[in-house]
């Protein structure tokens, strides 16, 4: 069985993919992490974010840089938003998605193209979305934690310009499929939100 995550940033779709990963005992694949890895091997190969060919080469980052924290940044997050542009990038990340959503057993993916693009065929597909004020929130309280000090207001701006970006874009852009379940999460707490989510999906299969 697969199933399809979707939504824009910080609205708790890896968290529920996870729990949802955890629930059916399936893998998961964070796509956006693939992204991020594009978009930091450019910085490191001193490369242009918005020039496809730059982005392009930065496909051939090497499975080492999935691991590392910096990916998790909001610089990455920016950089990855910028590379996903790319018809090329996207092509190029193809295969890897939907390999892994076809293996034998079935696999939760999280992204913003999944129910769309990657795995149109997923009997489960969802949608998970919060307003862009609550998401800046929770991003706030997150870079919080790690004792990084960022005004609000600036977050939010940048998850503005962010999900403009991913839903503006030509190719494979941030939308939910037709046939998604949309689940605001804007007054959930996390566990509320998992639970919601679960429910849905156990309901769907019945
Ligand atoms: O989910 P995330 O914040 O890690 O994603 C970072 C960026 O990667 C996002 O702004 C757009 C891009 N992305 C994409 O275009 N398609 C995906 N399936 C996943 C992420």
């Amino acid at each position: 069985m697969i199933i399809a995550v979707d939504g824009p940033t910080a609205s708790g779709k890896g968290t529920i993919a996870i729990a949802l990963a955890a629930h059916f005992g399936l893998p998961h694949l964070d796509t956006g992490l693939l992204y991020r890895a594009v978009g930091r091997q450019v910085a490191i190969n001193q490369g242009n974010p918005d020039d496809p060919a730059d982005a392009l080469a930065a496909c051939e980052f090497p499975d080492a840089l999935l691991a590392d924290e910096q990916l998790r940044s909001e610089e990455s997050g920016g950089l990855a938003s910028r590379v996903s542009i790319h018809p090329q990038v996207r092509e190029a990340l193809f295969a890897r998605q939907r390999a892994f959503a076809t293996q034998e057993g079935g696999a939760v993916l999280d992204g913003r193209d999944i129910g769309t693009v990657i795995a149109p065929d997923a009997p489960i597909k969802l949608y998970i979305t919060a307003s862009a004020t609550e998401r800046a929130r929770r991003r706030w309280l997150e870079m919080t934690g790690r004792e990084i000090e960022i005004p609000l207001a600036e977050i939010e701006q940048d998850i503005i310009a962010r999900d403009n970006r991913d839903i503006g874009r030509k190719d494979a852009p941030l939308k939910a499929a037709p046939d998604a379940m949309v689940i605001d999460t804007t007054t959930l707490g996390k566990e509320e939100a998992i639970a919601a989510v679960i429910q849905a999906v156990e309901e769907a299969l019945s």
